[in-house]
């Protein structure tokens, strides 16, 4: 793993930024996989800044999106979808043909999961994968616990998550209890994978990622057995990360 540590949320944005386009200048048609939450919203805004000036071009970039709360509808403000077309596929210029995210309300679940792994699998997989990571240590909606599932696939939400999540909610009752995402297969899958975290309260998680075991008490420390990983943070959520 390679760990980058930054002054404060603003830089590693920046760096993520650089970091992300510079790939796609190298690999214009590229697989993103990416992330929604608090964490890359600086990402995204950094790369839409740099689209608009012209300097990278995300027009033949297709990407997969890691999760979507179930059940939720694409009407919803708070679905991943919404945030998605405001955040990244509109001021990137995604065309909706390649933009990709779980239907978080589908007839049938297991069908949809299913379709969705196929689809990553026939676009060739994730050149680069985009995560976040949970204050429990979750990737995507990978839960901790005794087993992780491989495969995209419905996942409850631990109690830690929902709580967490309930800030963007009116009320934490209607969070939803759910969600569709990737596995940790899916994402292993990936040919090189950037980590952000930002703040204390990732703090923990981001230590036992880095300097625990590979544990699926922590899902994100499977991350260790990935051969091209960069892991970047700002000073506070690197703080177990300090020796002595
Ligand atoms: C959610 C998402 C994750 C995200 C995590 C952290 O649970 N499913 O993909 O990484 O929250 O979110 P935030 O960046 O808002 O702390």
């Amino acid at each position: 793993m390679k760990i980058v540590v930054l002054q404060d949320y603003s830089s590693l944005s920046k760096h993520a930024a650089a970091l992300v386009s510079e790939f796609i200048q190298r690999r214009p048609a590229a697989v993103l996989g990416l992330a929604t939450g608090s964490t890359p919203l600086g990402l995204y805004r950094e790369l839409a800044g740099m689209v608009r000036r012209g300097r990278v071009d995300f027009g033949r970039v297709t990407t997969f999106n890691l999760d979507e709360y179930y059940p939720i509808s694409r009407t919803n403000p708070q679905s991943y979808y919404c945030y998605m077309r405001r955040h990244f596929w509109g001021p990137l210029g995604i065309a909706p043909g390649r933009a990709h995210i779980p239907d978080g309300n589908p007839a049938d679940a297991a069908a949809a999961c299913r379709d969705y792994e196929l689809k990553i699998r026939r676009a060739g997989g994730m050149d680069l994968q985009v995560l976040g990571i949970g204050i429990n240590g979750h990737i995507g909606f990978n839960e901790p616990g005794p087993r992780l599932t491989a495969e995209t696939h419905l996942a409850s939400l631990s109690p830690e998550t929902i709580s967490a999540n309930s800030r963007h909610f009116e009320k934490a009752a209607d969070v939803p209890r759910s969600a569709i995402t990737m596995g940790l297969g899916t994402i292993m899958r990936a040919r090189e994978v950037l980590l952000l975290a930002s703040g204390k309260s990732k703090a923990r998680a981001i230590g036992e990622t880095i300097r625990g075991g590979l544990t699926t008490a922590v899902p994100a420390s499977l991350l260790q057995a990935h051969p091209r990983v960069t892991v970047m943070l700002d000073r506070e959520a690197a703080l177990c990360l300090r020796r002595g």
